[in-house]
């Protein structure tokens, strides 16, 4: 198989944000269909746990053979030595983004920078993104799961994306309602991708807290992630139409 060059990434209204949108699907085949009828109007693709699980780095390599950038959405979470491997494979791919967990530490989240920037020579930088808090866990789930009786959200996201900016990822991962906050104390240094984003009068399925793209890239997006707004719209080329025509503030 030949390499595409230079992928084409999808047009925007924006200077900044790029829309990526996520294969949250079972197999390549899903995947394919998804790309197909995307074509150019997106240039930039999300492989999570469920695709790789199944196809195995060699989905990543078939988008970048298709001439799309990919963010490999693993969130992963280990000892630094492990973690530091798995980056280096998963750069090595050709990925362009990757996620770990920012809760593993500013050294765990060096060694995926490191293992990042050893295997990205072919692919062109491979940046690391660390996630802060899931957007499904609210103050109780936290508490319960890290021992604590009272927990503000936005005050361990400002911490964790500390974590990020100590060990020299790329940006974080987090819901556009603490995105302002975040951008501001860590101004220039974290990138933000912000998931949950919704267009305007859309459905907002099991995501609590939605924005649209132009808001979310008013919070000081870089990265947007597009599930079922587009993936799941009647006609997800016009889908992508609207993405564009809400970063343009036209909608
Ligand atoms: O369809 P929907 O827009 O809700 O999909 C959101 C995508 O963003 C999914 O792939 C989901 O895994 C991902 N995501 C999220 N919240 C996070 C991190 C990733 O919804 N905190």
């Amino acid at each position: 198989m030949t390499r595409a060059s230079s992928p084409t990434l999808g047009t925007t209204a924006h200077p900044i944000v790029t829309p990526i949108v996520a294969l949250d699907v079972p197999d390549r085949r899903a995947a394919q269909a998804i790309v197909t009828r995307l074509g150019a109007a997106c240039g930039y693709y999300k492989v999570g746990l469920e695709l790789f699980a199944a196809e195995g780095p060699e989905i990543v390599s078939w988008l970048r053979d298709a001439g799309k950038l990919v963010f490999v959405d693993l969130k992963l979470h280990d000892i630094p030595n492990t973690v530091h491997g798995a980056a280096r494979s998963v750069a090595r791919h050709g990925a362009s983004l990757l996620t770990v967990h920012a809760s593993g530490g500013s050294e765990m989240i060096r060694a995926a920078v490191a293992g990042a920037q050893e295997g990205a020579t072919a692919s062109g930088g491979c940046g690391v993104l660390g996630v802060t808090i899931l957007t499904s866990m609210d103050s109780a789930g936290i508490g319960e799961a890290w021992g604590r009786e009272q927990v503000d959200v936005t005050g361990e996201v400002v911490r964790l994306a500390g974590l990020v900016a100590m060990g020299g990822g790329a940006g974080i991962v987090c819901s556009g309602h603490e995105a302002a906050t975040v951008k501001s104390t860590f101004a220039g240094a974290l990138d933000l991708l912000i998931p949950g984003i919704r267009l305007s009068g859309g459905d907002s399925h099991d995501q609590r807290r939605v924005m649209t793209p132009r808001a979310a890239a008013d919070a000081g997006a870089r990265w947007l992630i597009l599930g079922r707004a587009v993936t799941g719209a009647a006609d997800p080329v016009a889908a992508m139409a609207l993405v564009d025509a809400s970063l343009a503030g036209a909608v």
